[in-house]
């Protein structure tokens, strides 16, 4: 099937049904079509292009689109590993198995900008041992990002400890803002130098920290210096932005989608300016388009990372991305994407 069907497939059934449903109902009807669906075996959702390929952390991604962390299910992340992404990210885990927070926890929140999600999750995961347990039977068809989030300087250590065997990238989450105690990381600059310092002594994997939208100049004025200095050079920019949403059992949750995208630029034009090339930079935040991530790659971002737009635009557009990526490599005579950052001032 052309991707172009898979693609208008999708959206009807976005458009038409799933978005219709209510969000609890329609989360565990895609979810049941991830497990149970082998679409990582359609040829038609993958794209090669030697070209896209990248380098994070020195490990070598095949394209420089990333599913966001949100699924810990293996099975998910399994088929998830066939859907064309460079890399996938499991769920951010915790050391102790958490319930996560009561129903509602997820809503829809529509904006001129397009369909996106509010959530107060609250790390819903297995644990740090079952979790292992679980990774190991998964294999790497493309390489794992292994999400982790603590409560002290000691859990993140035993956590980076425990899951990096397991990946070939490990993302330390010190932003989600549905755990008071994780996202009050964000604001604790100091703390966090003895935190990376410990987590880059506890594996020689690649590290990356993922950032808050909400808390910019914390992030460029301490959080990256710090990470930098402790040998950490990688940011996951970002996680999603704290708002009040009285649907929600907090009354708060995270926003992911569109309305993040301005900000997610920004955030990446900036630090890219102020960091420079001593920086590998992961976009996140409203990626839902071909332009959007051609907008951050054109910006210096290394790699750019979905979640809200693999649920509301589907398994096709990591293919759809890749191919108007291609295609921007064809019309400038490019061999790699360094040639759409060195041409960024032309387009
Ligand atoms: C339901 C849900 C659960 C999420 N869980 C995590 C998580 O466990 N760890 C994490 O770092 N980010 C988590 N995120 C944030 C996403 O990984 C991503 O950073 C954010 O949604 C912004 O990207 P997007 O607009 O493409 O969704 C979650 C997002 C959603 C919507």
């Amino acid at each position: 099937m052309p991707i172009a069907a898979v693609d208008l497939l999708y959206r009807a059934l976005y458009g038409g049904i799933l978005s219709r449903l209510p969000e609890p109902t329609a989360i565990a009807l895609g979810q049941a079509g991830l497990r149970l669906l082998p679409l990582d075996r359609l040829g038609a959702l993958r794209w090669r292009d030697p070209r896209l390929a990248v380098t994070l952390g020195g490990i070598r991604l095949a394209n420089p689109l990333i599913l966001s962390s949100m699924y810990y299910d293996v099975t998910i992340l399994r088929r998830a590993m066939g859907l064309g992404f460079g890399a996938v990210t499991t769920k951010s885990i915790t050391r102790a198995p958490r319930p996560g927070h009561p129903e509602p926890n997820l809503v829809r929140r529509w904006s001129a900008d397009g369909p996106g999600l509010v959530n107060c999750n609250g790390f819903k995961n297995p644990g740090l041992d079952a979790y292992r347990a679980a990774l190991s039977g998964l294999p790497h068809r493309a390489p794992l990002i292994v999400a982790l989030a603590g409560e002290s300087i000691d859990d993140y250590v035993t956590l980076v400890e425990g899951l990096a065997p397991f990946g070939d990238l490990v993302e330390v989450n010190i932003s989600s803002p549905n755990t008071a105690l994780v996202y009050e990381w964000s604001r604790k600059p100091a703390e966090l130098r003895a935190l990376f310092r410990r987590v880059r002594a506890a594996t020689v994997k690649a590290l990356v920290v993922k950032l808050s939208p909400d808390f910019a100049d914390a992030n460029e004025d301490a959080i990256i210096p710090a990470a930098l200095d402790a040998g950490v050079t990688i940011v996951n920019y970002g996680n999603t932005r704290r708002i009040a949403d009285s649907r929600l059992s907090q009354g708060a949750g995270g926003l992911s989608g569109p309305e993040l995208f301005p900000a997610t630029l920004e955030n990446l034009r900036r630090t890219r300016a102020k960091f420079g090339e001593s920086l590998e930079i992961i976009a996140t935040g409203g990626v839902d388009s071909p332009d959007k991530a051609l907008a951050l790659i054109r910006a210096g971002a290394v790699a750019c990372a979905y979640f809200t737009g693999f649920v509301t635009r589907g398994p096709g557009l990591a293919r759809v991305i890749l191919e108007r990526l291609s295609r921007e490599l064809d019309r400038i005579g490019g061999a790699s994407l360094d040639a759409l950052r060195r041409n960024r001032d032309q387009v």
